[in-house]
């Protein structure tokens, strides 16, 4: 095998990242991977972090011990908690059940795995198509075919409007075979930054329910969008009083900037029924999605969990935490407006409009491979897509930024 395995084309993010850290200009800008960085281009810790980190819990003589196969019950409860609300139906009628995973992609994988082995739909033994937008997190296609699902798009974004393709994404879910799997991205949408509005939202529930399809959920970004919990978990919480069975890959790695610990929760939500239906159901699938961790990673990794838990149960911490969201995706709307004015004030061809009405981490700048490949010439780093993680930029980098991409643009 050693001499026939092929190379496998490098990771179009992470790929970036690193070329840019073997970069030894002064002028350099990261824009790849979706991490928060504060005004000075550092890398921020959240103070409700570091307050949690520093509790007793997180001391020398924290216990390394395992966690059980399905993760930490407090803070999985909690985590339910954070996408559905307080006062959730779904959870009230136990109508969930969730496991704490290796961050989102773990999630995505773990439900990929489920549904590739269980979900038979038309009752043969035909594997359901994952439907997803176009464009999609680079790393979506990959989990699901690694499971062995196989994929197909939907429209999404009109790239002469730079906006939403509400018609062609409604046209595309209403043609998918029924009961077919539809990811959807809770929001922030990765990488366009173009999230349906409420109204939308309703409409894409109302086609999921008449086709029966099942959605699943990516929820990388929760916070992050809006600055608030709550505005941005409006899809999810829509579609759980559908009463439509559907699950849910949460991260904290970005609304925690915990990256690197890789916290994250899967969650299966079932329909309405009986107490008594509902708990069998719920048992059933709790009882596989426990089997197949345990064969994947065996059990979940636990300091990062005990982190976020500690900040989620705690009334204090979790207040905190809010405002700390607030910082972030204040700077990141603040960066918006300022780069949509500097290129407006240099009139740089072109209409900028969509960069203050894209949010989250991401700008679909509308750059061409070209441009982004030219921008790399002036140590400006960018996914070959167009796509910028908003966070790069400050008030230090934003004139170098605006200027380069004013040149690519006008060459
Ligand atoms: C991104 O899209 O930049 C992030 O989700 C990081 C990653 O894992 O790709």
């Amino acid at each position: 095998t050693s001499t026939t395995v092929p190379e496998a084309p490098e990771d179009p993010l992470f790929s970036v990242m690193v070329a840019f850290r073997n970069d030894s200009s002064e002028k350099k800008i990261d824009l790849s991977i979706g991490a928060y960085r504060d005004n000075q281009e550092k890398v921020w810790i959240l103070p409700v972090v570091k307050k949690a980190t520093a509790t007793t819990a997180m001391s020398p003589d924290y216990n390394h011990e395992y966690l059980p196969i399905i993760g930490l019950a407090r803070f999985i409860k909690a985590a339910q908690r954070v996408c559905l609300g307080n006062s959730s139906d779904v959870i009230k009628d136990n109508r969930i059940t969730s496991l704490q995973t290796i961050s989102g992609t773990g999630a995505l994988h773990l439900g990929a795995l489920f549904l590739s082995k269980f979900y038979r739909p038309d009752g043969s033994n035909n594997t359901p198509t994952v439907y997803m937008s176009s464009p999609t997190w680079s790393n979506h296609p990959q989990i699901f075919k690694l499971a062995g699902l196989p994929t197909a798009t939907y429209r999404y974004f009109n790239a002469s409007t730079r906006s939403l393709d509400f018609d062609g994404m409604l046209t595309d879910l209403a043609a998918a075979p029924p009961k077919s799997i539809i990811l959807l991205h809770a929001c922030a949408h990765n990488p366009t930054g173009i999230d349906p509005n409420p109204r939308q939202w309703e409409q894409i529930a109302t086609i999921m329910a008449e086709r029966h399809h099942f959605a699943f959920f990516d929820s990388a970004y929760q916070g992050f969008a809006s600055g608030s919990l709550d505005r941005d978990a409006i899809a999810l919480r829509l579609f759980a009083s559908y009463g439509l069975e559907m699950c849910i890959a949460q991260s904290f790695a970005k609304n925690c900037g915990i990256y690197g610990q890789r916290v994250g929760c899967f969650h299966f939500i079932t329909s309405p029924a009986t107490e008594a239906d509902t708990l069998e159901t719920v048992t059933r699938i709790g009882s596989q999605l426990t089997a197949l961790q345990r064969a994947c990673i065996s059990n979940p990794p636990a300091y990062g969990a005990h982190v976020v838990s500690l900040i989620l149960n705690t009334p204090d911490l979790f207040e905190e935490w809010e405002e700390d969201l607030r910082v972030m995706s204040g700077r990141i709307m603040h960066m918006r407006q300022q780069l949509r004015i500097k290129l407006e004030a240099l009139g740089t061809p072109g209409s900028w409009h969509h960069i203050t009405e894209q949010i989250g981490m991401f700008s679909y700048t509308g750059l061409t491979t070209d441009q982004c490949l030219q921008m790399r010439e002036m140590h400006i780093y960018m996914p070959l897509n167009g796509r910028i993680s908003m966070a790069g930029l400050n008030l230090k980098n934003l004139d170098y930024f605006v200027k380069s991409m004013d040149r690519v643009v006008r060459e």
